[in-house]
C-alpha cells in the first residue's frame, strides 16, 4: 500500500498515522518530523527550513521534493509507505507521481482528513509531543500521564499566529492537490471530527472499499 494522508494542520494526520502503520505494516514518513530532525541536527536543510517553519510558511518545493523522494526510495519502502504532510503543493504531487512512474509504482490512495478550521487552532495549540516515544498528546483531548509531563515538547509553530498562517497556507497551496487526486479517482474523504478510534475505523473502511 502506497498512501498519502492529507489534511489541514491539526487534522490528526500524525495521530492517525501512528495507529494505521500498525495495521498496514508500512513506514510512516512525516515530512514535518523529518524537517524537525534536520532543524535539531542543524543541517543546511534544517537551518533553511527553520526560517520558514517557525512562521508557518511552507519550505520551498526543491528542498522538500529531494528529501522525500530520497526517503521513499529506501529499502524499507519497497512494499509501501504512508506519507504524512507530503505532497503539499501541486509541483510536489507531480514530482511524486513522476518518481513513482519511473520506479514502476503508483499511489494507491490519498486520504483527506477533513476538520473545520474553527477546531484546528485549539487542537494545535494544545498539542504536546513526547520526544522519547513520539506519542502525540493534547492537554484537553488526550491528556498526558503525569510521569511524562515534564519532558513534553510544545512545537515552535503551534502558536495561534503560526497555526493561523499554516491554515491559510493549507487553503492556498495544499488544497489545490485535492482536485488533482480526485481526477485520478484515488481521493478518499474522511470526517476527522470525533473520537480518534472512530476516525481510524473510518479510514480503514475507506481504504478497504
Ligand atoms: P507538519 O509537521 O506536517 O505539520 P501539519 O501538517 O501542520 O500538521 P500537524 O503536525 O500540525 O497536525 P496533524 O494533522 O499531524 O495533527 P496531530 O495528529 O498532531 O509540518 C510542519 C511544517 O513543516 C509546515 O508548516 C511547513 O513549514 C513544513 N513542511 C512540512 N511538510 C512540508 C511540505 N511537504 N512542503 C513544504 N513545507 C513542509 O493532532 C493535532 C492535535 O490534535 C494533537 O494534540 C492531537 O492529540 C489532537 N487530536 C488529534 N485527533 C483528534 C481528535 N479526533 N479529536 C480531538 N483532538 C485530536
Amino acid at each position: 500500500m502506497r498512501m498519502i494522508l492529507v489534511g489541514p494542520p491539526g487534522a490528526g494526520k500524525g495521530t492517525q498515522a501512528s495507529r494505521l502503520v500498525e495495521t498496514y505494516r508500512i513506514p510512516h514518513i512525516s515530512s514535518g518530523d523529518l524537517l524537525r530532525a534536520a532543524v535539531k541536527e542543524g543541517t543546511p536543510l534544517g537551518v533553511e527550513a527553520d526560517k520558514h517553519m517557525k512562521l508557518g510558511h511552507l519550505v520551498p518545493d526543491e528542498a522538500m521534493i529531494g528529501m522525500i523522494l530520497e526517503r521513499v526510495a529506501q529499502k524499507d519502502c519497497d512494499k509501501g509507505f504512508m506519507l504524512d504532510g507530503f505532497p503539499r503543493t501541486r509541483p510536489q504531487a507531480q514530482a511524486l507521481d513522476d518518481a513513482m512512474k519511473a520506479a514502476g509504482f503508483e499511489i494507491d490512495a490519498v486520504v483527506l482528513i477533513e476538520v473545520p478550521d474553527a477546531l484546528l487552532v485549539e487542537r494545535a495549540v494544545g498539542r504536546r509531543t513526547d520526544p522519547v516515544t513520539g506519542t502525540i498528546y493534547h492537554l484537553k483531548y488526550n491528556p498526558p500521564p503525569a510521569d511524562v509531563v515534564d519532558r513534553l515538547v510544545h512545537r515552535k509553530d503551534d502558536t495561534v499566529e503560526a497555526v493561523t498562517t499554516r491554515i491559510q497556507k493549507y487553503h492556498s497551496e495544499t488544497a489545490p492537490i485535492i482536485p488533482y487526486y480526485l481526477d485520478k479517482a484515488i481521493l478518499k474523504r474522511v470526517d476527522g471530527v470525533g473520537d480518534p478510534d472512530a476516525i481510524t475505523q473510518r479510514i480503514t473502511a475507506v481504504l478497504s472499499s
